[in-house]
């Protein structure tokens, strides 16, 4: 059975499969309303959300299926072990979506599940996210893709894991600029490191204005995790992450006369990695960006239950 744990167990036509399915859907909603009638899927949080939470469940309804919301902490996954609860859970539901603090819960579950499993966000990746990227970028660039630079402003992290590894296999050329690869290691990937080291296409730097010039799409992200933003026990290391990363903030000066689009994933902090002025100038797209989660989560789950031959 196929899962969605991150997007190195995708090749590069699937991941085409699923951006056109996306495209197609959204082009047409209407004639895939019962795609997923009567099927159930199980969204199980450890952690906040609002686009993915959101995305999945109207996709779901869109779709003729259901979602059913799982807060972690009010469920019965605290009190026994995630394999019991899963294996009781892939009995009643057709698919299940987990984001998950630890990456290594998510491969519990996978091992437990009798329907495919989808990493709704973990510390170490964001697929969905990176589909949903790319079907955006996509949509406001009138080339190929192939000739498509992406630059990525900030921390190395789960996101710009995701989109390190979509890039690579779909020939996006990207640069991250960051002060140090994998500084962040709680989402330290060999993988992605290797990718690093040895795709011609992805590059890092130091140096925002060299990422910056020449880019099509310029991309950032929060610099602290979110369930870190507000804990007054990381006060002390946020501030110096704050330090650290102030130089990398997307702001007019550091894309004045940049002929670009600007990107976000959301939830944003209004002047840390990018300022409130960015995010209304014409040139931002992070809100229809946003909006695209809800299509290209569409196309994965068309993928996922066709493979699962699980299609109404
Ligand atoms: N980008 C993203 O995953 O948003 P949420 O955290 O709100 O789901």
């Amino acid at each position: 059975m196929r899962h969605l744990p991150n997007l190195q167990c995708l090749d590069s036509a699937e991941i085409r499969a699923i951006l056109s399915k996306a495209a197609e859907i959204k082009a047409d909603p209407a004639r895939y309303d019962r795609l997923l009638h009567r099927k159930s899927m199980a969204m199980l949080f450890q952690k906040t959300s609002t686009r993915t939470r959101v995305s999945f469940e109207v996709a779901m309804t869109e779709l003729g299926g259901h979602a059913i919301y799982i807060d972690w902490a009010t469920s019965n996954f605290v009190l026994s072990g995630i394999e019991h609860e899963t294996a009781y859970l892939s009995r009643n539901v057709s698919c299940i979506m987990a984001r998950l603090y630890h990456h290594s819960d998510l491969q519990k579950i996978i091992s437990a599940s009798l329907v495919p499993v989808i990493n709704g966000c973990d510390e170490l990746y964001h697929p969905c996210q990176a589909l949903t990227d790319v079907l955006t970028m996509q949509e406001h660039y009138a080339g190929d893709l192939q000739d498509v630079h992406l630059a990525f402003i900030g921390v190395q992290n789960n996101v710009s894991n995701s989109l390190i590894t979509i890039c690579d296999k779909l020939g996006i050329t990207m640069t991250i600029a960051t002060p140090e690869l994998q500084g962040n290691t709680a989402s330290a990937d060999t993988t992605v490191n290797q990718i690093l080291q040895t795709s011609d296409r992805i590059n890092h730097t130091t140096d925002p204005r060299e990422a910056v010039q020449n880019a099509d799409f310029v991309y950032t992200d929060t610099w602290i995790d979110m369930q870190y933003f507000n804990n007054p026990e990381h006060r002390e290391e946020n501030e110096a992450k704050l330090a650290l990363m102030k130089p990398y903030q997307l702001n007019s000066a550091l894309l004045d006369g940049i002929d670009c689009k600007i990107m976000h994933d959301m939830p944003i902090h209004d002047g840390f990695e990018i300022t409130a002025e960015l995010t209304r100038d014409p040139r931002a797209i992070m809100y229809e960006q946003a909006a695209n989660r809800l299509h290209a989560q569409k196309g994965l789950l068309w993928w996922l239950y066709n493979e699962a031959g699980n299609l109404s």
